[in-house]
């Protein structure tokens, strides 16, 4: 896709040409991702006295994990494919306390202007058969080089840190049996999730609860 800007010889494109221009790109949308977040994250502060996020976690994928990704779903290794194919170059995790600040964050993001939404994929209110729990977006965003403007993919995983806790020890399981742990582990794991989820929503009670008799207080 490319339009002309009108009064303008500045050029929106998807276009990405070298490895070097993929790493460059996605590498300034993700710190333009992060900037937004510090932003949301200390404004929250301000007005609500309260910090949604506990902290934030950013990565580009290496050039390895793009081309095995490539390979795993059978297309060929050029630039073209990585960007139409891969979701998930630039990836931000943002964790945070509880449940309900996640769609708070979700919203905040989605909410500004220059970021497109791309999927939603949410793995809180449908979980996946591991237990697996997260809330997913891949968003889009413009990133300004010389002579055109690039839209660039960013993938955002929201999650709570119990969620989070979770997730590191299945991914580390998972990777170590290369995806074929035993039966017993794997309903153990998935038992842990649901403790997890409860835990989350218990925490979340309590907050509020509390929250409620800091408002009458206040008042
Ligand atoms: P990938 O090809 O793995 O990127 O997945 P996808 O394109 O189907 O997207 P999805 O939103 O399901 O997953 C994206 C990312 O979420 C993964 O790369 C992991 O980081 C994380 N994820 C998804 N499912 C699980 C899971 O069952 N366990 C853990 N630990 N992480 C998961
Ligand atoms: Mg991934």
């Amino acid at each position: 896709m490319e339009l002309d800007l009108s009064g303008s010889n500045i050029k929106i494109s998807d276009d990405m040409h070298t490895w070097e221009e993929v790493n460059l790109l996605y590498n300034a949308a993700l710190k333009q991702i992060q900037t937004k977040i510090e932003i949301l994250n200390e404004e929250f502060q301000e007005v609500h006295r309260y910090n949604p996020i506990e902290h934030v976690k950013a990565r580009v994928k290496g050039a390895e994990s793009i081309v095995k990704k490539l390979k795993r779903n059978g297309y060929e290794s050029t630039i073209e494919n990585m960007v139409r194919y891969v979701n998930d170059i630039a990836g931000i995790r943002i964790i945070c306390s509880f449940t309900s600040d996640i769609y708070r964050i979700a919203e905040m993001i989605s909410s500004q202007k220059d970021i497109q939404v791309l999927t939603i994929k949410d793995y809180i209110m449908n979980p996946k058969d591991s237990g697996y729990r997260s809330y997913h977006m891949i968003v889009s965003l413009p990133v300004y080089l010389s002579d055109r403007i690039v839209n660039v993919k960013v993938e955002i995983q929201i999650r709570t840190v119990a969620m989070d806790f979770w997730a590191s020890l299945e991914h580390k399981i998972q990777y170590k049996f290369e995806g074929k742990a035993p039966v017993h582990i794997n309903t153990e794991l998935y038992e842990c999730a649901k403790m997890v989820a409860d835990l989350d929503a218990r925490m979340l009670s309590l907050n509020d609860e509390i929250q409620a008799i800091e408002n009458t207080t206040a008042n």
